[in-house]
C-alpha cells in the first residue's frame, strides 16, 4: 500500500532500489550527520533488500518518491514501536541532494508520521538529530516535533564530538503550514 503526502509518495523498498541505497549510503554529504557504520557493497545492500523481514509493526521502511517524477529520492522508517507503549524511533534521508531544501523531507516526516497515529495507533514519534543538523532540525520542527532534551557529545564528526537534540511528537501535535494538522 503506497501513503501519499502533499508532494511525496512512501512504498515499500525493494532489491531494485539497491543502487540508490548503496550511493546514498557512500556519499559523505548525505551522510554528514548520520551514523555511517562500515561500508557494504552493492549486492550485500540488494541482500539486505532482499532478506530483510517484510515491513510490520516493529519496523517499517519506506522508500519516498516525488510525486511529481515518481523518482526515489531517499528513504524513511519507524522502527522499534511497541504496542505496550505506543511509541517508535523516525529515521529519514532524502538521498538525492538536489531534492534537499524542496520541502520534501518535511512532507516525508509528517507523512510518516500520520501513518504511524492513525493506522499504527502510536502515541508518540521519538528521533535524535546531531545538533548541527541545521536541515534536519527545522523540518522536524516543521512537522511539529519538540526538542526534549541534549545528549551530549556523543556523535564524532570531523575530529570533533557533537551533541544529539531528542525530539518528540504526539499525537496530536502534527503540523502542516504551521497549523495542527487535525
Ligand atoms: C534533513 C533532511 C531530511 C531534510 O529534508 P529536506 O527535504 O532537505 O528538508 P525540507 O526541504 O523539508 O526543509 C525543511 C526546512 O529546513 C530548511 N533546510 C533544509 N536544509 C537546510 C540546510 N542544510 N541548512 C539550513 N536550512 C535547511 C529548509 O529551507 C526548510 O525551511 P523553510 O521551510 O523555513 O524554508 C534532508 O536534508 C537530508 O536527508 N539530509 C541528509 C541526511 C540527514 O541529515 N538526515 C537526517 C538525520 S537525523
Amino acid at each position: 500500500m503506497n501513503i501519499f503526502g502533499e508532494t511525496v509518495k512512501l512504498r515499500a523498498m525493494g532489491p531494485d532500489d539497491a543502487e540508490s541505497l548503496w550511493r546514498w549510503n557512500h556519499d559523505p554529504e548525505v551522510m554528514r550527520w548520520m551514523d555511517d557504520g562500515y561500508a557494504q557493497p552493492l549486492e550485500r545492500v540488494r541482500t539486505w533488500l532482499t532478506e530483510r523481514p517484510r515491513n510490520g509493526y516493529g519496523d517499517v521502511l519506506f522508500g519516498i518518491e516525488t510525486l511529481a517524477e515518481q523518482r526515489l529520492i531517499g528513504l524513511v522508517r519507524l522502527r522499534d514501536a511497541e504496542p505496550e507503549t505506543g511509541c517508535a524511533e523516525l529515521d529519514i534521508y532524502v538521498g538525492e541532494k538536489d531534492c534537499w531544501g524542496k520541502g520534501f523531507g518535511t512532507d516525508a516526516v509528517r507523512t510518516v508520521c500520520r501513518y504511524g497515529f492513525d493506522k499504527m495507533r502510536l502515541h508518540k514519534v521519538s528521533l535524535t538529530v546531531v545538533a548541527g543538523n541545521v536541515g534536519g532540525l527545522r523540518a522536524y520542527t516543521k512537522a511539529g516535533f519538540v526538542e526534549e532534551g541534549r545528549l551530549r557529545s556523543v556523535f564524532r564528526r570531523d575530529g570533533g564530538w557533537h551533541d544529539k537534540i531528542a525530539m518528540g511528537l504526539l499525537e496530536g501535535e502534527l503540523r502542516q503550514r504551521g497549523k495542527l494538522v487535525r
